[in-house]
């Protein structure tokens, strides 16, 4: 790592921010060296530091938030290697309402992002950056999404204040040095500027996380730049994440097939590998809003009747999958993302064996209760909780404390951790090819309505399903929670342009890769959470998971039966597998159960998220909805 103050040690000559020189001569890129500087003498750091990527720098960082309280390193004989942060009690969650898609015209943004003038949005944001990280060193950080040099993998550079964005960035990322050896003098990389919005007067003290009350997180499509400002948190200020991997990269998916390509696809989308007992390996992309259980989901055990059978199941990724047509017209996906920030509350041995085996060490936590013996606890981590910690706010916990309704941990409280520490990481995780997708299972967080799980009867419909999916809000996100909401594809908050486009481009896509004669994936719902009258979960979810899984892969291969009903196909009880799970025939009727009444307000729901897409919706979507809600209305 290479300090713009280390040079001024070295060298007599005065370096300036906004010196080209300040670069490490291992960049060649003259237009990132620009960039740069221009963002150097627009926010005003004290200092520049190239981030190298390395373990020292890791260390070095963290060493200096420990000393600044932003990090408070964990016991090393519990917790090896570990921090945890603790945010501003109001920077806890990705911010949508202050999210924006600064296309030219509103309706490339559509209805569903917030949308505000790029011309306007760039004089907020000069006003906003000018000055923003006086008194703060400015980390530029190199980064590629997916795997080094994959034909899927993009580079992005992100430019923070943040020294906590710096070392999360190195886990979620392949952060580091030979970025620049790919990117060369000219490659493309996508700019991400970050400032956490809280400039130092001379000699004023800073606080463990600085932040700002005034918010903004704006994607600009056409330049394929990010601007975030005012928050430190994970996906307001990760960028490689949402808003790269994402919003920004959906449209550069989509802006691929416009220019006369295949096109590929940016997913919210978690990628798992199943070994099958008969010998195949299968590779299944799963989208899930946020908070509903996809880290779960990419690292199961199968329960042991199934696994004794020879079922096992490896982690690709656990949020984002990138996805494109080979030319053979298969897709294939990567994993864009090095690292897993996932939520810490629930996650626990029996729920997720898998995720707590990778929290063992070298992991850094957010906003989760610090114990009294420097470990960390959790809500639903052990079935007792600590007589005695302190909360994430940093105030004395006690179960007491539990019973006035004060949690010890932020229900977003979050883990950061590398992709390699997962004992079931796939061992295709980083090939820079991808591996070829199976199965995609689109899925939301019910209590009623939606059966467990439904195998669309084609493409077309699939994405129909997709399309109208709903979800109940989560805390992963600032706003009311637990309400439903239309979640297309669990992209709602993370589609970079026009939904309606977005579900043309998964039509249009399918098309072409039909008409080339490619087997498509086979495309399925799924829902985990039907409740029963008591309000209870009745489907037991996690490991058991894995015989919903099982049948899926069945039915690709023509092996298990199910029937055929107006939204596709679901098993009937004697389709699954049950071995070692008393789990009665009618639990399994109070989760597959279709309500007709309910399902034709459902489609009412569907009219009114069509009706706010109606400029740009595919007629063949509008076509299917009127097949199934003819469907529907002949069935008593
Ligand atoms: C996430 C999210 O952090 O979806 O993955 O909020
Ligand atoms: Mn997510």
């Amino acid at each position: 790592m290479l300090r713009s103050s280390d040079l001024f040690m070295t060298n007599p000559r005065h370096v300036t921010m906004t010196d080209t020189n300040s670069a490490p001569d291992y960049v060649k890129h003259q237009g990132l060296i620009k960039w740069v500087a221009d963002i150097a003498a627009k926010t005003q750091p004290k200092d520049i530091v190239w981030c190298d990527g390395s373990q020292a720098e890791y260390d070095r960082l963290c060493a200096d938030m420990v000393q600044a309280g932003t990090l408070i390193a964990l016991n090393p004989a519990k917790r090896p290697n570990s921090f945890l942060a603790r945010s501003a009690p109001d920077d806890v969650a990705r911010v949508e309402d202050r999210t924006f898609i600064c296309t030219d015209e509103a309706h490339e943004a559509g209805p569903t992002n917030n949308w505000i003038d790029p011309n306007e949005m760039r004089a907020t944001l000069d006003g906003l950056f000018e000055g923003s990280m006086r008194g703060r060193t400015m980390y530029v950080i190199p980064f590629s999404m997916g795997p080094l040099g994959s034909p899927i993998a993009q580079i992005g550079v992100e430019i923070s204040d943040s020294p906590y964005v710096v070392v999360n960035m190195r886990m979620m990322t392949r952060m580091g040095r030979a970025v620049y050896d790919v990117l060369g003098s000219d490659g493309q990389f996508v700019p991400c500027v970050h400032s956490v919005g809280a400039p130092l007067a001379d000699g004023q003290a800073d606080v463990a996380w600085p932040c700002n009350s005034t918010k903004y997180i704006v994607h600009f499509p056409k330049t394929r730049e990010i601007w975030s400002y005012g928050s430190g948190y994970g996906g307001n200020a990760l960028l490689g994440k949402k808003c790269f991997a994402l919003r920004i990269a959906s449209t550069m998916g989509r802006a691929e097939a416009k220019q006369g390509g295949q096109g590929w696809l940016a997913e919210h989308m978690l990628i798992l590998g199943v070994q099958a007992p008969w010998g195949k390996k299968y590779h299944v992309a799963a989208a899930f809003p946020s908070a509903c259980g996809k880290t779960n989901f990419a690292m199961l055990i199968p329960p042991d009747g199934l696994a004794q059978e020879g079922w096992k199941i490896t982690t690709i990724g656990d949020d984002i999958a990138w996805i494109k047509p080979d030319a053979q017209g298969r897709l294939r996906a990567i994993n864009p993302e090095a690292g897993y920030f996932g939520v810490a509350p629930g996650t626990n041995e029996k729920s997720n064996f898998n995720c707590m085996a990778s929290l063992k060490e070298n992991v850094i936590f957010t906003n989760v209760a610090l114990t009294d013996d420097g470990d960390v606890w959790w809500e639903g981590m052990t079935k007792e909780p600590p007589t005695h910690c302190i909360d994430w706010r940093g105030n004395d916990w006690t179960p007491e404390s539990a019973s006035q309704g004060v949690k010890a941990a932020h229900p977003n409280a979050r883990f950061t951790v590398s992709a390699v520490q997962n004992p079931v990481l796939d061992q295709a995780w980083d090939d820079p090819q991808g591996v070829q997708i199976d199965a995609f299972i689109f899925g939301g967080r019910r209590s009623s309505t939606v059966p467990l799980v439904t195998e669309a009867r084609n493409w077309q419909e699939g994405v129909y399903m997709a399309a109208t999916m709903g979800s109940e809000t989560t805390a992963a996100a600032m706003g009311q929670q637990g309400v439903v909401r239309r979640d297309p594809f669990a992209m709602l908050p993370f589609c970079g342009y026009n939904m309606a486009e977005y579900f043309d481009h998964w039509l249009a896509l399918g098309q072409r890769l039909a008409q080339s004669g490619a087997q498509l994936p086979k495309i399925f719902c799924v829902n985990w959470f039907r409740t029963d009258e008591q309000g209870r979960f009745v489907w037991p979810g996690f490991s058991e998971n894995a015989r919903v899984l099982k049948w899926m892969l069945a039915r690709i291969e023509g092996k298990a039966g199910g029937q055929e009903h107006v939204l596709g196909v679901t098993p009937r009880f004697e389709d699954m597998d049950w071995q070692g799970l008393s789990f009665s025939v009618d639990m399994f009727e109070t989760i597959t159960a279709i309500d007709l009444q309910a399902w034709r307000d459902e489609f009412k729901l569907h009219d009114e998220l069509f009706d706010k897409l109606a400029h740009g919706l595919p007629d063949h979507l509008v076509q299917i909805r009127e097949q199934l809600q003819s469907r529907l209305s002949q069935t008593v």
